[in-house]
């Protein structure tokens, strides 16, 4: 099972120099299959037990794009894992960007955790199937190094997940499409990771809130059991 902590626009350098260090001393041994994508300027150089992954990154090596972060920055810290398209960034991103975005990973041999995801209205309106398969157009979903992860827009950050059975319907789905490993993200919690992790080809979680204060994070993976 995969775990894999969002941790957004949250923790400086020095919060997340304690946190890694927790995460180190308490997980070190229990499990080599956690992701951890803190803020950039969080970044760590230290040797890890877990992976660290980047939120953003400009298609690039480097260059005149202002306030990007290109492959050179994420090189210095040995990051080979890249999130690309979550909600809080298709705001800005459309999907031309995101494309080029999962080209250059995939081209650099980084591990990708694409995020898809319908709103509520999409949901309502009967059309989810409909938009994610439009999410996954133009991508090579038969990459080796490409992880899933289904984060419906109306459980993010709300304390509520997604029903099991709509998950299990839509992991069913996306399995149709790709055999990548399938993530589910939206207020997974403590409270509700043992049944999400036992829906049929749900192959881990990517938490947000839940993840934010390390000791939570640990309690959320040894209680998954
Ligand atoms: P929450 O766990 O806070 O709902 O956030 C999920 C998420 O967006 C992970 O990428």
């Amino acid at each position: 099972m995969i775990f894999a902590a969002n941790l957004k626009c949250n923790h400086t350098r020095a919060s997340f120099e304690l946190y890694l260090k927790a995460l180190n001393e308490t997980l070190g041994t229990h499990n080599n299959n956690i992701f951890v994508f803190p803020p950039s300027v969080a970044f760590s150089q230290k040797e890890s037990f877990f992976t660290q992954g980047t939120q953003n990154f400009y298609p690039c090596i480097n260059g005149a794009f202002t306030g990007e972060l290109g492959k050179e920055h994420l090189d210095e810290f040995g990051i080979k894992c890249v999130l690309i398209g979550h909600s809080e960034r298709r705001i800005y991103e459309n999907e031309v960007l995101i494309k080029a975005k999962f080209d250059f990973a995939k081209k650099q041999g980084w591990q990708i955790f694409l995020c898809i995801g319908e709103d509520l209205r999409t949901k309502q309106e009967g059309k989810t199937k409909d938009f994610l398969k439009k999410q996954l157009e133009n991508l090579d979903l038969a990459y080796e190094k490409l992880i899933i992860a289904y984060e419906p827009i109306y459980s993010i950050g709300t304390g509520v997940s997604a029903k099991n059975e709509d998950i299990g319907e839509i992991l069913d789905f996306l399995h149709t499409l790709t055999k990548a490993p399938l993530l589910y993200g939206g207020s997974v919690n403590e409270n509700n990771i043992k049944e999400i992790l036992k829906i049929n080809h749900c192959g881990g979680v990517l938490v947000g809130s839940a993840a934010l204060k390390v000791e939570n994070f640990i309690t959320l993976i040894k209680g998954s059991k």
